[in-house]
């Protein structure tokens, strides 16, 4: 009999931009604000996730602190929430094998993120062995680890983008699975919580998603950004010569994309924000669209700053938390053995 629990995690990769604040962190942080007393927030810092495209030990260590410094500094209270990397607690690993052997090798074929991989593995066109190379199991079973992570903690409600509704799909498959074969009531039927901002696209771009991983300059803003990054980065932001705001993600990409941004941060729907600037010049718009931006995140800059000067803190925050979600996780596990007969 748990409380009614909301579980997300995130991978320490480094400093978040905004569409992992407006899309991940900020409504994390709203979640802390929001939910009743009775809630039981869970957010988690992926590390085994990470692993499966390993940054240098070095690297890892750094971020996995500077997650946890962005996620307070998003409004995520840890004396409301347990906080911890998913490494201190083993029940997650153990899990996942006892799943990955309930899992069909078919199903997990079939995932669309790692079909994406696979295709780019296997692009003639291009020299695939480093990509071969990257092809890890660890990448195959990704969604089993995910859904170790989520049935661990008899989850409710998961916070995610539309890009994991799939990979909660197989959680509840995987949790259906093993309730029917043993016949018990042993994992709680996840939901998916949908986060209402839509996805964030790259400033220079606006047909690609705004990503980590791209390497064009001005694409992105961090969350890490000054008043002036921020500002220079929307200027050089792509739009289009149309006269007016208007918002039509299709003829207009750029310009709804600024848009999606201010109605993420404003919690207004689009319409609104449109109804405020269309009668604005594309440069005022900018300044309008800067402004908003730098207001709010600026705090969270301040507060990354602040927190991430305190390893020591950070670290006894992460270790009571681990300690906290051990508890909870052991819970589970236990039953799961009894009932597989471990
Ligand atoms: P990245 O693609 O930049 O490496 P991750 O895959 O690590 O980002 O995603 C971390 C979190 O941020 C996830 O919850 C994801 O849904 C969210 N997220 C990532 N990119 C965007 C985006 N462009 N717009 C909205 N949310 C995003
Ligand atoms: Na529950």
């Amino acid at each position: 009999n748990s409380p009614n629990t909301v579980f997300s995690g995130i991978q320490p990769t480094g400093v978040a931009h905004i569409g992992n604040y407006l899309g991940a962190l900020s409504a994390w942080g709203r979640l802390c604000a929001r939910s009743p007393p009775s809630t039981r927030l869970i957010f988690s810092i992926v590390d085994l996730h990470a692993i499966t495209m390993p940054p240098p030990p070095e690297s890892l260590r750094e971020y996995k602190r500077q997650g946890a410094a962005m996620i307070m500094a998003s409004g995520v209270d840890p004396e409301r929430c347990v906080l911890y990397a998913q490494s201190a607690v083993s029940a997650h690993t153990e899990l996942c094998w006892i799943l990955t052997c309930m899992s069909e090798f078919g199903y997990l074929s079939r995932m669309t993120q790692w079909k994406s991989k696979l295709n780019i593995a296997d692009d003639a066109s291009t020299d695939n062995r480093e990509a071969q190379k990257h092809l890890n199991l660890g990448l195959f079973s990704y969604p089993v680890l995910q859904a170790a992570d989520i049935l661990l903690y008899q989850t409710n409600q998961v916070p995610v983008g539309d890009d994991q509704v799939q990979h909660l799909e197989l959680t509840r498959h995987i949790a259906d699975r093993f309730n029917t074969r043993y016949d018990c009531n042993v994992f709680t039927m996840p939901n998916v919580l949908l986060t209402p901002t839509p996805r964030i696209m790259s400033l220079k771009n606006p047909k690609k998603k705004m990503s980590k991983s791209d390497t064009a300059v001005g694409s992105r803003i961090m969350i890490s950004d000054t008043a002036d990054q921020i500002a220079k980065k929307i200027k050089g932001a792509v739009t289009d010569s149309i006269e007016g705001i208007t918002y039509d993600p299709e003829a207009r990409p750029g310009v709804a994309n600024l848009i999606d941004i201010v109605a993420g941060i404003t919690e207004q729907p689009q319409k609104e924000v449109v109804k405020q600037y269309s009668m604005m010049k594309h440069g005022e718009f900018k300044t309008a669209v800067t402004d908003v931006i730098v207001s709010n995140l600026d705090p969270v800059r301040l507060e990354f700053q602040r927190i991430s000067a305190d390893p020591e803190y950070i670290d006894a925050i992460l270790r009571r938390g681990a300690e906290r979600a051990n508890e909870i996780a052991q819970l589970t596990l236990t039953e799961v053995k009894r009932t597989i007969g471990l």
